[in-house]
C-alpha cells in the first residue's frame, strides 16, 4: 500500500486476532510494527511469526511508565514513530451495575489509555513531520445496546478523542481517524460462540447487510489505509467496517410498508 513502506508503527492490543492483523497487514505494505499488548504470550508469539519487522513490548496502557518504556523501545528499535493504531480494549462491563472501579478501569483501557499513548507518540510524532492515528471505536458507539454500558461508552468517547485531536494535532501534521468494526471474527467471538463461526455468522446475519461477521483482514485494510498516505485528505473521520451495520435500520429486511397494507 502506497505510503507505508518504511513507516513504523505502535498497534496496541495487537496481541489478538484483530490487532494481530493490522500489525501483519502494516507489514506487508513495508511497515515496521511494534505490539504492544499486556499479554505477553500471544504479543510476543504474533511478533515471533510475522519476522523481524516487528518487535512486541510488553504495555499496560493504563501505566504511564510502561507506555514511556514502549515509545522508548520503538524509537531505539526503529528510528522513530509514524503511526499509532490504538486497538486495545476490555469488555469489562456490568452494565447499569457497574461500580466506579469497574467505569474508571474501563474508560482507562479503552479511553484515557489511547490518549495517553497518543500524548506520547505526538513528539516523536513531530520529528518525523508528521503522523497518523487510527482509533478503534465500534458500531456500539452509536446504539443502545442492553446490559452494556461501559464499553458502548468508551467507544462513542473515542469517537469525539478522535475529532477534537484532529482538530487539535492538524498543525503538528498528524492525522487522526477512528474505524468502527461491526461484528468481527476475533476472540472475543470465537469464545463466545465456542469457536463456531458459521453459528455466529448466521446470528449476525440479522444486523449486518452483508449477512455475516466482519474479518480481522477487512478490519486491518480500512486501518492501513487511514494510517497511510493515501489517506492524506482524511482526518476527523469514522470509517465504519461493519457489513452495512449502521446502514440498516430498524425495518432492517422486513417490507416494513406492506404491513401497513396487510
Ligand atoms: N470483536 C469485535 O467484534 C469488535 C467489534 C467492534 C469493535 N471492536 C474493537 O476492535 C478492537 C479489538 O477487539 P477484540 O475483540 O480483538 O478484543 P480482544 O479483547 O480480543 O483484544 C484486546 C487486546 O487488548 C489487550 N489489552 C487489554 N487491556 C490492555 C491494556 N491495559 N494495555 C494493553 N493492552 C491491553 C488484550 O490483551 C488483547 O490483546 C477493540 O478496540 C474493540 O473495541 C471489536
Amino acid at each position: 500500500m502506497q505510503g507505508l513502506a518504511d513507516k513504523v508503527a505502535i498497534v496496541t492490543g495487537g496481541a489478538t486476532l484483530i490487532g494481530a492483523a493490522v500489525a501483519e497487514r502494516l507489514v506487508q505494505a513495508g511497515a515496521r510494527v511494534l505490539i504492544a499488548d499486556i499479554d505477553q504470550e500471544n504479543g510476543a508469539a504474533v511478533a515471533q511469526r510475522l519476522g523481524s519487522s516487528v518487535r512486541f513490548e510488553a504495555t499496560d496502557v493504563t501505566d504511564d511508565d510502561a507506555i514511556a518504556r514502549c515509545i522508548d523501545t520503538a524509537v531505539q528499535a526503529f528510528g522513530g514513530i509514524d503511526g499509532l493504531v490504538n486497538c486495545a480494549c476490555t469488555y469489562l462491563d456490568n452494565g447499569a451495575d457497574s461500580s466506579r472501579a469497574e467505569w474508571l478501569q474501563a474508560l482507562d483501557v479503552n479511553l484515557v489509555g489511547a490518549a495517553m499513548m497518543l500524548q506520547a507518540c505526538r513528539p516523536q510524532m513531530v520529528r518525523r513531520g508528521g503522523g497518523a492515528v487510527v482509533n478503534f471505536a465500534s458500531i456500539s458507539a452509536g446504539v443502545a445496546q442492553t446490559g452494556r454500558w461501559l464499553y458502548p461508552v468508551s467507544k462513542a468517547a473515542m469517537q469525539q478523542l478522535t475529532r477534537t485531536a484532529a482538530l487539535d494535532l492538524a498543525a503538528d501534521g498528524i492525522r487522526v481517524n477512528a474505524v468502527s468494526p461491526g461484528w468481527t471474527w476475533s476472540s472475543v467471538m470465537s469464545q463466545l460462540s465456542g469457536g463456531d463461526r458459521a453459528k455466529a455468522d448466521a446470528v449476525a446475519a440479522d444486523f449486518h447487510i452483508l449477512g455475516r461477521l466482519g474479518l480481522p483482514e477487512e478490519v486491518a485494510n480500512v486501518v492501513a489505509f487511514l494510517l497511510s498516505d493515501l489517506a492524506s485528505g482524511v482526518t476527523g473521520a469514522d470509517y465504519a467496517c461493519d457489513g452495512g451495520y449502521r446502514a440498516l435500520g430498524p425495518e432492517a429486511r422486513v417490507a416494513a410498508i406492506a404491513r401497513l397494507m396487510a
